[in-house]
C-alpha cells in the first residue's frame, strides 16, 4: 500500500495550557477558520486537558464540525481507588475518540514505563467497537541520539508498547515518532531524520503484525512542527501526520498545518 491510502492525521497536543474559558475561545476559533470538507482529506484531532474535553466536544458538536476530540492520557484500570486518574470508559462515555499514551513527558516526569504504556494500548484497545484509539508516542533523548542507537531503543518501545497484540487488537492504533530533543525546543528533526525513524518503526510493525498491517497504521512526526516547517515533513513517505505541541495553541498555526496535509 502506498502512503496516498494512509489518510494523515493532523493532532493537536494541547498539554497542562490555558483555562476553561481560555479552551473554550481556542476550540471556537478553531471551529470557525475549519472547513468541513478538509476531514474528506485529513484527520484531525484536539487533546485539551481533561477538564476541557467536555467544552470542547460541545463547541464541535454544536458546531457540527467532525474534529475528533481525544485525551492526554488515560489508565488502563476500569474504575476503583485510583485518586487522580480517568478510565477508557470515562473518556469514551463523553466522546472522545481517542487517547495520547506514553508522551515522553508523561514518561520522564511521570515515571511512566514501557509496561505501564502497554497496559493503556491493551485497555483502549479492548473494547471492540474501538471508538477510542491510542496515539502511542515514542521517542529519543538527545544522548541516545548522539550515541547513535536510537533506533533500536524506538523499537524496543515500539515492541513493548504492543506486546501481547495481534493485527486485530492494533487495528486503528497510531503510532507517533517524537524526538525527546525536539519536543518544545524549536529545534525540529530534519525531514530526513524523521523519515529515518518512521520507516524503521514501519519496519517493526511488519515484523510484528505483517505488511499489511505496516501499510495501513498511521506514523506521525512530533516535536516543534510548525506551519513552517510541516509541510516537508509531511511529504516524507512515511509520515502521515503531526502530532503538535505549542503551535496547535494558536487556532491559525493549527490551521495553517492541517492545510499542509490536505
Ligand atoms: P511541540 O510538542 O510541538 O511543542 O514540540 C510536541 C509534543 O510534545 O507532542
Amino acid at each position: 500500500m502506498d502512503k496516498s491510502k494512509r489518510k494523515p492525521l493532523i493532532a493537536g497536543n494541547w498539554k497542562m495550557n490555558g483555562t476553561y474559558g481560555a479552551a473554550t475561545v481556542l476550540v471556537q476559533q478553531i471551529s470557525n477558520l475549519f472547513e468541513k470538507d478538509w476531514l474528506d482529506t485529513v484527520d484531525v484531532v484536539i487533546c485539551p486537558p481533561f477538564i476541557d474535553l467536555k467544552p470542547a466536544l460541545s463547541v464541535l458538536e454544536f458546531d457540527k464540525v467532525n474534529i475528533c476530540v481525544g485525551a492526554q492520557n488515560v489508565y488502563w484500570e476500569e474504575s476503583g481507588a485510583f485518586t487522580g486518574e480517568i478510565s477508557v470508559n470515562m473518556i469514551r462515555d463523553l466522546g472522545c475518540g481517542c487517547s495520547i499514551v506514553g508522551h515522553s513527558e508523561r514518561r520522564s516526569l511521570f515515571g511512566e514505563t514501557n509496561e505501564d504504556v502497554n497496559k493503556k494500548v491493551r485497555a483502549l484497545v479492548a473494547d471492540k467497537r474501538r471508538v477510542v484509539y491510542p496515539i502511542i508516542c515514542v521517542g529519543e533523548s538527545l544522548a541516545l541520539r548522539e550515541e547513535g542507537t536510537y533506533l533500536d531503543y524506538i523499537n524496543k518501545q515500539v515492541d513493548a508498547a504492543f506486546a501481547g497484540m495481534d493485527s486485530f487488537d492494533v487495528d486503528g492504533c497510531v503510532v507517533a515518532y517524537e524526538p525527546i530533543w525536539a519536543i518544545g525546543t524549536g529545534r525540529t528533526a530534519t525531514p530526513e531524520q524523521a523519515q529515518e525513524v518512521c520507516h524503521s518503526i514501519r519496519c517493526k510493525l511488519a515484523e510484528l503484525f505483517g505488511d499489511d498491517t505496516a501499510q495501513s497504521m498511521r506514523i506521525l512526526y512530533g516535536g516543534s512542527m510548525n506551519e513552517g516547517n510541516a509541510e516537508l515533513l509531511l511529504s516524507e513517505d512515511d509520515i502521515d501526520g503531526g502530532l503538535i505541541g505549542s503551535a496547535s495553541l494558536n487556532a491559525k498555526s493549527f490551521i495553517n498545518i492541517i492545510k499542509a496535509a490536505l
